[in-house]
């Protein structure tokens, strides 16, 4: 491992003004937001799209790094050039999925674990010498009538750092995602006390299995009331929460938090971004990116349809989103800039 190699890709993944676009949806997770419009879900239809995505011209501009998913890395242009390349050619890191879905978690009812550290380090070996600078894998975490459970948070964290480690002996920057879901009626004070004890869990684990924390980028959710709680609340109060619940159990060593966008409207994800770098920017150890899929994908996938005419609009659509979370990342984003 060089320590080095990984602390400069992991700065690199939250450069000022940057972030990542996830578009690492596994197969069923694509054609479920396919089949909702109406696109036929099928290899081609994953493919065309994938590549509107990666041919956008001046993504590189707003985005560091993409996540792919097995499927995409192997993938080329139809005039044969590898995504990879494509990717690369633009200034953006090509990143993986890893992990292997969330199955339900044996006698936790209610409750998921991620799978897939079977055979982990041949796969992270494989996708290291395709070109591959970093990986991700996914927890969720669900907030209901007594859950999480200390178990589930446990397992979930220990996986995430066994992970974590074999990433970095494989030169990959790991991604940590613990993803407290947003589906429910819970509280915004419900979904911080979940939040921080899965973060101070996580890191306990990371610890623990030895990873270096100046290697790697966290990947959390915003603290947010549930979708159906009845009280909702202000950008402001979600950027106060979000940063004070970061700030007690985030390590300063950390490079970056990339936060995921969970089911949020795009508009509101930038929002939210923009008034914690706008206050809080200059007071933190680490840089508040984005790594969001459906808040920069979904506008520009609801224009695209599967048509190959829409591919200028849709990528258009795209670029917008990606710039506005470039703004949200140095406190400069407007909603005028939605109107433009
Ligand atoms: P969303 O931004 O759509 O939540 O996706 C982020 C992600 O990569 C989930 O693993």
């Amino acid at each position: 491992m060089n320590l080095q190699n990984l602390t400069d890709t992991a700065k690199a993944l939250v450069a000022d003004g940057k972030g990542l676009l996830a578009m690492d949806e596994s197969n069923p997770t694509c054609n479920k937001r396919f089949a909702k419009l109406g696109i036929p879900q099928t290899v081609d239809a994953r493919h065309a799209y994938r590549e509107m995505i990666v041919t956008t011209p001046g993504l590189g501009e707003c985005i560091s790094g993409a996540i792919l998913y097995d499927e995409t890395i192997r993938q080329q242009k139809k005039d044969g050039t590898p995504f990879l390349k494509v990717l690369t050619d633009a200034g953006i890191i090509p990143g993986i999925k890893v992990d292997a879905g969330a199955r339900d978690l044996a006698a936790h009812p209610g409750e998921k674990i991620t799978e897939g550290l079977d055979g982990l380090r041949d796969r992270l070996a494989e996708y290291f010498q395709m070109g591959a600078r970093f990986a991700k894998w996914r927890a969720v975490i669900a907030i209901g009538d007594d859950i999480p459970s200390r178990s589930c948070i446990e397992a979930n964290a220990h996986a995430l750092a066994r992970y974590a480690a074999l990433c970095q002996e494989a030169g990959l920057v790991p991604v940590v995602e613990p993803e407290v879901l947003m589906d429910g009626d819970h509280t915004l004070e419900q979904c911080r006390a979940a939040t921080e004890e899965v973060l101070r869990t996580v890191f306990i684990q990371l610890n623990s299995q030895r990873v270096m924390l100046e290697g790697m980028i966290l990947k959390p959710n915003m603290v947010l009331p549930g979708l159906i709680c009845p009280t909702q609340a202000s950008v402001d109060e979600v950027a106060n929460i979000t940063v004070k619940s970061l700030w007690r159990t985030v390590p300063a060593a950390v490079p970056g938090i990339a936060f995921l966008s969970g089911g949020q409207s795009a508009e509101l994800a930038s929002a939210r971004l923009n008034t914690m770098n706008l206050r809080f920017k200059s007071k933190l150890p680490w840089a508040l990116a984005f790594s969001f899929a459906r808040a920069i994908q979904q506008p520009a996938l609801e224009i695209w349809q599967g048509k190959e005419a829409n591919v200028p609009a849709a990528q258009q659509a795209l670029l917008h989103r990606a710039r506005c979370n470039r703004a949200a990342r140095r406190g400069e984003y407007t909603a005028a800039m939605e109107r433009t």
